[in-house]
């Protein structure tokens, strides 16, 4: 194998693992775009739009993985009301992987 050809593989792989990366669902960012509007950076729910909407603190609350993407896939109902709609836009992995990041949220 030439020196060029060692080369010319380790790029390739490289940069096909970059791209594999940048497939997998990063569940800060998802969690960042669609969520924090209303749940606030760290989960507690102080912004403004939750004040509002009377969010509760997910640190406090601590839902499962189980509810928080049922919360995504079918909002979220209280008293027969629905109190959080569901969120649009996000596939199975992303739902996962925004669960996985608010439960690291202290
Ligand atoms: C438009 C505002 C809004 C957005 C955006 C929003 N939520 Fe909610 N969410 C609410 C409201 C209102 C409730 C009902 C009150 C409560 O339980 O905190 C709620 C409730 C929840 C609950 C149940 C809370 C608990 O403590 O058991 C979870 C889990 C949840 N949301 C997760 C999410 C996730 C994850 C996202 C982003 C993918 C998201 N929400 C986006 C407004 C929002």
């Amino acid at each position: 194998m030439t020196m060029k050809y060692k080369m010319c593989l380790l790029v390739a792989t490289a940069f096909a693992a970059a791209t594999l990366n940048a497939g997998a669902a990063d569940g800060a960012a998802l969690y960042t775009k669609k969520c924090v509007a209303c749940h606030g950076k760290d989960g507690k729910g102080t912004t403004s739009m939750g004040k509002k909407l009377k969010v509760k603190d997910m640190t406090v609350t601590k839902p499962s993985e189980a509810a928080i993407i049922k919360a995504i896939k079918e909002g979220v109902t209280e008293g027969g009301k629905l109190t959080m709609k569901p969120v649009k836009g996000l596939s199975d992995d992303d739902a996962k992987a925004i669960a996985a990041y608010v439960k690291g949220l202290k």
